[in-house]
């Protein structure tokens, strides 16, 4: 059960089994769609039923315990040869949140250093650090919260681009976790949701887990964020990220870096919300991130009915890169970073 929208978990591990609240059918319907094998993980990650880079982590984690599932008859050595197969396969879902192959490598390098030569305990292992990544999320968001929600003042309008909400995570998400928190502290401000094109994450999803937790927000499509920034009602961006590069450049939702711009332009203040999971010490800087490239048919239609003439030319990259030098903050759940990041992040989550 998730504690903000009160319906299943994003990703749920029951009994040994696997689901996922169907992210692709919200608000309309909620389905939470049981996890038979790695194919249907992989599918579902790039399907986008499960999303968001910490709950693509967690999920990814417990497909290596659906993967591996039927393996445990096998000697150690073939577990091991299998299971880093099963991770490679797994990560080749989608490429630009790092917090997939973060989690499929913590998993297999505990399992590979354990030193067990049992492939039934080898699985439990495995099994046992997906859950603590599943429940290190939640306290992780607690963290974003906490440090987050002192931005977000008594009357404050704040904007947010796409979903790093309790949708995208264990807990009470990353840029919405503030929200959230401040919320419960009794504070009253507004939040202004882009609805983010092309999948519409942010008009299908943080419009509904905000509202259905009682915050006051208003939806807007992604071409009206100037508009209501000059007339005065942004007091402050919150986003997620899917990737923080070592000198602090941040890959998030296509549409963050026309933000980040605006904002600068009008002198709003731009934080990014991230988990120490999304923080990539090895990735020099931003133009090095992979950026997801997704189906023409994504931009030519809205819903099911196609907007666009036959045999269009697309471009549809997922993610941007917003530089560094545009983030006023990058608040962990350590603490809220500031400029110059290369050092920062590096004190802060450096080995
Ligand atoms: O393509 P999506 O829906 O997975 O993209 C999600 C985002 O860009 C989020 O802002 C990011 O993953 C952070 S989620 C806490």
């Amino acid at each position: 059960m998730n504690s903000v929208f009160n319906l299943p978990g994003t990703v749920e591990w029951k009994d040994g089994e696997l689901f996922f609240l169907d992210q692709t059918l919200l608000p309309l319907e909620v389905v939470s769609e049981k996890q038979e094998t790695a194919a249907q993980v992989w599918d579902s990650i790039k399907r986008l039923k499960v999303r968001g880079a910490p709950a693509i982590g967690i999920a990814g984690a417990y497909g290596l315990a659906v993967g591996m599932r039927d393996k445990q008859n096998l000697s150690p050595e073939d577990f091991l040869r299998e299971l880093a197969a099963c991770a490679e396969y797994l990560n080749s879902s989608r490429p630009t949140a790092v917090n997939l192959s973060w989690a499929l490598n913590r998993v297999v390098s505990k399992v590979r250093t354990c030193g067990i030569s049992d492939s039934r305990e080898l699985y439990r292992l495995l099994t046992a650090e997906a859950e603590l990544i599943h429940t290190e999320d939640r306290a992780i968001c607690d963290g974003i919260g906490e440090h987050g929600a002192e931005l977000i003042k008594d009357g404050a309008g704040v904007l947010t681009h796409c979903n790093a909400g309790a949708l995208a995570t264990s807990g009470i998400g990353t840029a919405t976790a503030p929200m959230y928190t401040a919320h419960a502290k009794g504070r009253s401000f507004r939040v202004f949701s882009d609805e983010t094109r092309p999948l519409l994450q942010g008009a299908r999803l943080t419009s509904w887990e905000l509202q259905r937790a009682g915050l006051d927000v208003t939806l807007i499509c992604d071409n009206m964020a100037a508009s209501v920034m000059a007339g005065g009602d942004i007091d402050l961006v919150i986003v997620g990220t899917d990737r923080v590069a070592a000198n602090g450049d941040v890959a998030n939702k296509i549409g963050t870096l026309g933000v980040a711009v605006l904002a600068k332009h009008f002198g709003i203040p731009f934080y990014v919300a991230c988990p120490s999971s999304t923080v990539d010490l090895t990735t020099p800087c931003g133009a090095d991130i992979e950026i997801e490239e997704r189906e023409a048919a994504e931009v030519t239609s809205f819903g099911a009915r196609r907007t666009a003439p036959e045999n269009i030319k697309v471009r549809n990259p997922a993610f941007d890169v917003t530089p560094a030098e545009l983030v006023t903050g990058i608040i962990t759940e350590k603490g809220i970073i500031r400029a110059p990041y290369q050092e920062a992040l590096v004190r802060m989550f450096g080995k």
